[in-house]
């Protein structure tokens, strides 16, 4: 690939008129842009794991554009109620007026409904999503005494980071099993070093030197951080870096500092990034 300046067509009577519209790049990794797909065709439900800033959100957004269908997105959080889904009664103008929820309005429109870090939601407000996520594919709305079928355009899809959970943030078996479920991670070395040059327009040399920063981090994972540095951290340092940053700068503020407050490990993860660029070969103004 890559669509980078693909463009699509929106035919759907949802987009009314026919619009072009950009599919945000997205680098696949493996085989999930076709297991999305299927998933689609299918009327099947999605479950994306994986860690911060390994792509989740663009591949979604990829997927959307790629099949032309709205994507509306909502990050969940514990205070999010099932009328935050679904919606409820409005009162203004001394009249009461019905508001669909955005996941209503998904399934009306017929469009893929992404909710982010689904196990920040109580399992209460999880539960309205059953009987759409089995092979009834129905939102009752108890309010309203509606019960919408959805179409088969309609697609929903959930998302979480393993690493943030505990006991009590997992998935109910019933909900999670109502799901396929693909697990992301990083991208390996050579296709994240072409995002970086996709994303920040920086050159190969600079990438890899990135890239290879961040794998270095990755291992020390385990040890001294909570979370690796992200695909998303790279992309950051490699923009300041195009922007004019000198590049041990870059790295501190995009790669280092995000990671940890402990002076220790900031001052153990600088001398990484000083042991990649001190040979002072990079110029700190990459194009
Ligand atoms: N495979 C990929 N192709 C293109 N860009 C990518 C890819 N993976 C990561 N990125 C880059 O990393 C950034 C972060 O990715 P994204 O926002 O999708 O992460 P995420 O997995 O949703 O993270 P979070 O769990 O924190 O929401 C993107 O804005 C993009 O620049
Ligand atoms: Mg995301």
């Amino acid at each position: 690939m890559n669509d980078l300046s693909h463009q699509v067509f929106l035919s759907s009577a949802a987009a009314q008129t026919s619009a072009a519209v950009e599919i945000p790049y997205y680098q696949p990794v493996g085989n999930e842009c076709a297991l999305f797909e299927l998933a689609y065709q299918r009327q099947l439900p999605l479950l994306i794991k994986g860690p911060t800033g390994c792509g989740k959100t663009r591949f979604v957004a990829h997927m959307a554009a790629k099949l032309a269908r709205p994507l509306i997105t909502v990050a969940c959080h514990d205070d999010l109620t099932a009328a935050d889904l679904v919606g409820r009664h409005l009162i203004g103008d001394g009249e009461t007026l019905w508001s669909d929820g955005p996941l209503t309005r998904a399934v009306r429109q017929g469009g893929i409904c992404y909710l982010d870090e689904i196990v920040e939601a109580r399992k209460d407000t999880t539960v309205v999503l059953h009987p759409l996520t089995d092979d009834r594919r129905i939102l009752p709305i108890e309010r309203t005494g509606e019960e919408l079928a959805a179409p088969k355009e309609f697609m929903l899809v959930v998302s979480y980071n393993p690493g943030y959970q505990n006991l009590l943030k997992n998935l109910k078996p019933s909900t999670r099993q109502r799901f396929l479920a693909i697990q992301f991670d990083y991208p390996n070395a050579e296709l994240e070093q072409s995002i970086l040059m996709k994303e920040a327009g920086i050159d190969l040399t600079l990438a890899t030197r990135l890239v290879d920063i961040a794998q270095r981090f990755r291992q020390l994972k385990q040890h001294d951080l909570d979370e690796a540095a992200s695909t998303r951290l790279l992309v950051y340092a490699a923009n300041l870096i195009a922007a004019g940053c000198p590049v041990i700068e870059a790295c501190a503020a995009a790669l280092v500092e995000p990671l940890t407050d402990d002076l220790d490990t900031i001052t153990a993860l600088m001398e990484v990034v000083k042991l990649h660029f001190d040979s002072g070969k990079l110029s700190s103004k990459t194009p």
